[in-house]
Parts: C-alpha cells; structure tokens; sequence
C-alpha cells in the first residue's frame, strides 16, 4: 500500500491531508509543505529493550527515586529547568534569532561541565573557532567543554557514541539534517526527524540533550513548535531588542513547574544572573505618572514585581488603536469592555497603548486589575496612589476574583519598599507587617476608590 502524502505547517506544526497555501490553523501564508517520510532505519532503532512490556500502575508507588540531577551553578537556570539538569532529559530552548541562545548554551555548557558532567557543544551554525572565540569574550575557555562543527546528523550520533557524553547541546535543530530524509535541512520533515532521532538516542545513552531552535517568522524554516512535542522541557528566551533584560521561561517542563522565569542581564562579557528581578524591572521608575500601575505577579514560583504603563490619547479615526506589549491584546479588549459595559467608562474615539515596562511578558489573568488601573490612570490623567501594588482578575461581570499566592505577592511588594496593596476580596486572608491591604470586590468599587467614581 502506498504511503498517505501528509502536509505540515512548518510554523504551528499542523499536519494536513492536502496542500494549501495558508495554514488554517495558524493562518500564515506559504508555510505548508510535503511531510517527506522517515527511512525504515530511522524509525526503529527508537525503541528500547523493553518492547512490549508493561507494569503495573502500583508497583510504581514506592520505587524509582526523583531522577538525578546536576545543578549548574546558573541559578536562574536551574530553577527554570525545575532544581537542575534532570539525566537522560530533552530539553528545546526555543527563541528569535540574535536573542542570545547560543551565547546563553555556550555559557551552560561551561557551568555544566565545571559542575562535572562531561559536556558537548555541537555547533551547526559556526566553526568551532568562532565558538572559541565567543567563550574567549565569555571568559569560559578554562571550562572542560568538547566542541564539535557538524551538521550531518549521522556524524554527529557517531561522535555522541564514542565520546560518551552526558550532556549534549545541539545549536541548531534547523541546521541539522538526516541523509534518511530527503528534503532540506531546516524543513519540518527534516527538523523532525533530526530532532527524533537526537531524543531517542538520549533517552537509549542516557544522555541530555538540549536543542536549540530558532523561532521563525517566514515560514521556510520549521520553528521550535514543530520538535515540542518530543522533549520533556521547554524553554523560550525572549526579550526585546533594546533592552537588556533576558527571560527564560518554562513553557513546559515534565521535572518541574512549568512558567517559571530565569532573568538575565546582557553584558558585554555575556548574560549575568538577576536575583532580584522585582527591582530590575521597576528599576526605570521614577514617581509615579498617570498611566503607571505597579502589578505583584507570580512568574512560576516566584513573585515579580511589574510595571504596566498606559496612554489613552483622542484620536478622529473610527476605528481607534489598541497596541499592546507584553501582554494579550484580546484580554486588553475584553477589559476596555468591561470597564465601558460595567463601569459606563467608554474608550471610544480613544487610541490606546499598554506596555509592559522592560520587556517582560505578562499572561496571568491576575494582572487584570493593573492593566485596569493603568488604563483608568492615563485616562483619568491621574497618578495611582504612590507605593501601591494591584492585583486581581477582572470577570466579565465586573466582580473581582481572588489571585492565588497573596502572601507571597504582598511579601514582595513589601520587600520592594511598597506599602499598600490593592486586591480582590476573598483571597486568602493575609497580612504582612508594614503594608496596607485594601480588598474590592468588584470593579465597580475600584473606580469610585481610587478615582472617585470615575
Ligand atoms: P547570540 O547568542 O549569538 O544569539 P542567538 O544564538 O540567539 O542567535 O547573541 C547575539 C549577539 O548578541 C552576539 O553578537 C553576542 C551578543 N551578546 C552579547 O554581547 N552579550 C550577551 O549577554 C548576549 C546574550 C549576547
Ligand atoms: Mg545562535
């Protein structure tokens, strides 16, 4: 019987019966293509031993220790790996390019093999001198890492065979390629296969891999999407260009909690750990403006203190603007609707602007209230209290629901030098010494507290 042809979006991974020129489930244009098969050989070194075998769910209960894991010594990047590098473990770290991936692998590479895992750099997109180069600028050519040029996927498995490593990282998946495949390097059948085949092999050899995968916007090249799937872990750096902050989060991650963020400052000499992000992200702040609302969010485990800014300017257009950053721009609709539907506050002949300050990614549904209280802010070009943090959902009814972690966000906040708190009602009830808790319980509230209804 003759193999189906299958079609996948090389931008959201969706697969296809047929051809078309947009994808219908992430609707870019261009990015559909043949799946080209697997070799037989490809696909069955993949399984194990065991073929076939299965256990019992309770003879599961009390065996098998946590699997072991070696902390790097990068603390932020231990904690987004969830408490160091778990043994035998996939890892992608996905981003845009030039954002600083290989520098950030170049510098793991390094700590990971000072903490004492035999570790290899395999670098598809530089000579191994340029590499050198870099950990020479990065101060870490004392660290015991192997380097190694390739992009033939089959040297590569037989260097990773006689060099035995436990640690491989492989920079990129998209430059990669498999003879058993015949299509492009970079293509999705291509980055699969590579991405298969590196996986497999580290669960067989007891070896963790880390892929890097850059994100792409156009389309001829398959994005990281296409390979998430397959490892245990998921990692996107992001940060925006201009900034030097960098953030490390854990979209996904089987040995630990996912959202959890690293932070990263640029330097010349590579990226250096933030402690305490909060104070970084606020550091720009000067006193406090119209439009500025102060968000104490969780990020993962952590609390982290930031900073919502937001102008409201008339506009003759019909249609006005709502631009975000760092943030949904369908949740910053719903909330305008809210506040127009619940509060009678219309943003109409209104153009709106909401930014994250720093470059930092906002997706809890907590950080309703801020944007709220930003936007009532520059609308009502009226200063929030000084020293005051917001937090809290926003239904569509307009009531306010309770935010997990209150403590931990009031504790920072406290921390940071805030001493006053804005919350929904009904959260657990805390308080923490020096800070004042104001709770709503609904939005309706809000405006007329702090804004004099509206
Ligand atoms: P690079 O690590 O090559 O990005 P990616 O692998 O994601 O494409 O970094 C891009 C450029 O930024 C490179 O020229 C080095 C520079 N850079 C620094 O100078 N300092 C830093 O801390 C980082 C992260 C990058
Ligand atoms: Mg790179």
């Amino acid at each position: 019987m003759a193999a189906k042809t299958t079609y996948s979006c090389s931008a959201c991974a969706a697969s296809f019966s047929k051809w078309s020129g947009r994808c219908d489930n992430c609707g870019a244009w261009n990015t559909i293509s043949e799946d080209k098969g697997l070799s037989d050989r490809a696909g069955k070194a993949s399984l194990g031993a065991k073929r076939g075998t299965t256990i019992p769910l309770t003879d599961l209960t009390t065996q098998e220790a946590p699997p072991p894991r070696t902390l790097s010594a990068m603390g932020e990047l231990d904690r987004v790996l969830g408490g160091g590098l778990v043994e035998a473990s996939a890892t992608l770290v996905g981003g845009d390019p030039g954002i600083g991936k290989s520098t950030l692998l170049l510098q793991a590479a390094a700590a990971f093999a000072r903490s004492g895992l035999k570790t290899i750099y395999v670098s598809g997109e530089e000579a191994s001198a340029q590499v050198r180069l870099r950990a020479n600028r990065l101060g870490v050519t004392d660290a015991p890492v192997q380097l190694a040029a390739a992009t033939n996927l089959r040297d590569i498995l037989t260097t990773l065979e006689t060099e035995k490593p436990q640690l491989a990282i492989i920079d990129s998946i998209q430059t990669m390629w498999s003879d058993s495949v015949d299509s492009a390097p970079g293509s999705v059948s291509q980055v699969r296969a590579a991405a298969h085949e590196l996986t497999s092999f580290a669960k067989r050899r007891g070896v963790s891999v880390i892929l890097v995968g850059h994100v792409t916007k156009e389309g001829q090249i398959a994005g990281p999407r296409v390979v998430e799937h397959m490892v245990d872990t998921v990692l996107y750096f992001e940060g925006e260009r201009g900034h030097q902050f960098r953030i490390l989060r854990a979209v996904k991650n089987r040995f630990g909690p996912a959202d959890e963020i690293g932070v990263f400052e640029m330097t010349g000499r590579g990226l250096a750990e933030v402690v305490n992000p909060s104070a970084l992200f606020l550091s720009e702040r000067g006193t406090p403006q119209p439009g500025s609302a102060v968000f104490a969010g969780i990020e993962g485990t952590r609390p982290v203190l930031v900073e919502f800014q937001a102008l409201v300017a008339p506009t003759p257009q019909a249609n006005p603007r709502r631009t975000v950053v760092g943030w949904d721009g369908g949740r910053l609709a719903m909330i305008l609707a809210v506040l127009e539907a619940r509060c009678g506050i219309p943003f109409t002949g209104l153009d709106v602007y909401l930014n994250v300050a720093g470059g930092m990614k906002v997706s809890e549904p907590a950080a309703d209230l801020a944007v709220a209280a930003a936007l009532l802010s520059a609308r009502e070009d009226t200063a929030l209290p000084e020293a005051a943090v917001v937090f809290g959902e926003i239904s569509l009814s307009g009531a306010l629901r309770p935010a997990p972690q209150t403590e931990n966000r009031l504790k920072e906040a406290q921390k940071l030098g805030f001493t006053a708190a804005i919350a929904p009602r009904g959260g657990k009830s805390t308080s923490v010494s020096g800070l004042s808790l104001t709770e709503m319980s609904d939005l309706t509230g809000f405006v007329g507290d702090i804004f004099g209804a509206g």
